[in-house]
């Protein structure tokens, strides 16, 4: 077993692209996805094959880009657990409720998928130095994996970040950037120093390895449910990476054979502070416009502008998802429920994909007896000062 990686494709115009050179976007402007050669990968990626393999995310290797997998830079990436949230799930209406835990993953969050895969890939092409503008959680992770790989990362972050965040990036010895302003201003430094100083260009979706890595959350839950995929699926989208390679992923599968032709409908949620992917969603528009005066305490997802909304929107639409915002007074309440109910301490962030499961239900939009999972992207361990204030 080896990967299946065979090329690059544009993810709006189609064109095709090396997968064993640098590449960022398409000369269009839009993402490249990593494509595979799916027949070849069939071949080995088996039901009978995973049990043999070792729990990590690793286990998936014929549908991740590594050429050489014993060379992966990695900080034991654990499957992450499914657990079932009986009492919430029973006062939600919602009996068979899950949340996928992120929070056991190195550096306490999802991010380290992403940046488990993008760092070893860009190592793997021969990357020294990387930039990259983040809200928090994926420098601290992507720091953490230069680290480990003898990479430079050079992190710029807006000063309201956690300050937790900060503080994992210096003890990474990654050099940081804070700024006054969101991520996006972030964003225009990152692309001064890409310009000025050749760094590899790390942002969300500018290379094409971290949504590889974050995929590999849907290819854990499709095995986890025994290739029989939950009728919904809810995330707290930022960037929307995630939900986009959770998409991916599933379509994989299914061109692997190894679930059925039915998706899970996709459900993004977005904080009321900031919620351009449900205003284009409502409105049915294929791309978002950018938020103004976004703030919300779920810092992760307070990204006024995505570059992969188009993507993000499009697995909404061909799910029969949905896209809703919710309140911070409403998830901070649904975070201390968890926490009472089901001893989970979860993020901002997770108790967001809570707090829409209950409006779902309430709406009928969920049914009584459907497979819900919520993913809760990590750990709220890191939030303790936005709870307490
Ligand atoms: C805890 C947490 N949840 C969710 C997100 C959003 O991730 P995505 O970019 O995949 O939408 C982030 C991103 O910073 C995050 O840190």
């Amino acid at each position: 077993m080896t990967s299946a990686l065979s090329h690059l494709e544009c993810s709006k115009c189609a064109a095709r692209y090396d997968a064993d050179a640098i590449a960022h976007l398409c000369a269009c402007g839009a993402p490249l996805l990593v494509r595979y050669d799916l027949e070849r990968a069939a071949r080995t990626l088996t039901r009978e094959a995973l049990a043999s393999r070792e729990p990590t995310m690793w286990r998936y290797e014929e549908l991740l880009p590594l050429r050489e997998l014993t060379k992966r830079v990695s900080l034991h990436e654990q499957m992450t657990p499914l657990v079932r949230m009986r009492r919430v799930g029973r006062e939600l209406g919602i009996e068979a409720l899950f949340v996928k835990d992120e929070s056991t993953l190195p550096t306490g969050t999802f991010k380290a998928r992403g940046a488990a895969v993008g760092v070893s890939r860009a190592k793997e092409l021969g990357v020294r130095a990387f930039a990259m503008p983040t809200n928090g959680n994926a420098g601290a992770a992507w720091a953490a994996y230069a680290a480990r790989a003898g990479i430079e990362a050079h992190v710029v972050m807006p000063v309201s970040a956690l300050e937790i965040n900060r503080v994992e990036c210096t003890m990474a010895g990654a050099q940081l950037t804070l700024v006054n302003g969101l991520i996006g201003d972030a964003g225009q430094i990152v692309a001064r120093e890409v310009a000025e100083h050749g760094f590899y260009d790390a942002s969300t979706l500018k290379e094409p390895y971290r949504i590889e890595g974050k995929k590999t959350m849907g290819l854990e839950l499709a095995e986890q449910f025994d290739w029989n995929v939950p009728d919904v699926i809810i995330y707290p989208a930022g960037g929307g990476v995630g939900l986009i390679g959770m998409h991916k992923a599933l379509h994989e599968l299914q061109a692997l054979g190894l679930i059925a032709d039915r998706m899970p409908r996709f459900v993004a949620v977005q904080a009321e502070g900031c919620a351009p992917i449900v205003e284009a969603w409502k409105a049915r528009r294929s791309e978002s416009t950018p938020w103004n005066n976004a703030q919300t305490v779920a810092f992760g997802i307070n990204v006024p502008k995505a570059l992969g909304d188009f993507l993000v929107l499009a697995a909404l639409y061909e799910t029969g998802g949905a896209a809703l915002a919710v309140s911070d007074r409403e998830l901070l309440e649904v975070q201390s429920v968890v926490g009472a109910r089901e001893g989970l301490f979860i993020c901002p962030e997770g108790a967001a994909t809570v707090a829409a499961a209950k409006r779902l239900r309430e709406q009928c939009w969920i049914a009584a007896g459907e497979r819900v999972v919520v993913i809760n992207t990590g750990t709220g361990l890191k939030y303790s000062g936005v709870v307490r204030s």
